[in-house]
């Protein structure tokens, strides 16, 4: 079963581009925690890895546009986005040093992360950029 599902009532911006990164965000996680389950180290790596550069990658493209409209609520965001990848890397570093383990409990974080982030924070640029 998907961890998370994509559903324009839950997780609609109304900005086509970023809902499509949204969709693709979530299979990457669905597709770690799915290898969680699998429990083969090599495949959460991978997997984990992927999830980690499409993150930045799309964090990346929704910061170009919201300064493409002076976005008035970017700082706010900006540092969202930043707590997030911080978090991110050290799991990631701490993972492929051996010394941590990636488990539900990770994937959970990054669902609950995801689901409060993109309604409460993401949404509120859809007016703004609805016009890009
Ligand atoms: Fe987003
Ligand atoms: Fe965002």
């Amino acid at each position: 079963m998907s961890l998370i599902k994509w559903t324009p009532e839950e997780f609609g911006t109304s900005v086509s581009q970023h809902d499509e990164e949204h969709k693709h965000l979530f299979g990457l996680l669905n597709g770690l925690h799915a290898s969680v389950g699998a429990g083969e180290r090599g495949s959460i790596g991978r997997a984990l890895d992927g999830l980690i550069a499409y993150v930045a990658e799309h964090f990346a493209a929704e910061e170009a546009n919201m300064r493409k409209v002076n976005y008035p609520a970017l700082e706010q965001h900006l540092f969202e986005h930043e707590k997030l990848v911080k978090t991110c890397v050290n799991l990631q570093q701490q993972f492929h040093a051996g010394a941590t383990e990636i488990t539900e409990e990770t994937t959970a974080f990054l669902r609950d992360w995801l689901k409060q982030h993109i309604p409460n924070v993401d949404r509120k640029y859809g007016p703004a950029l609805s016009a890009i």
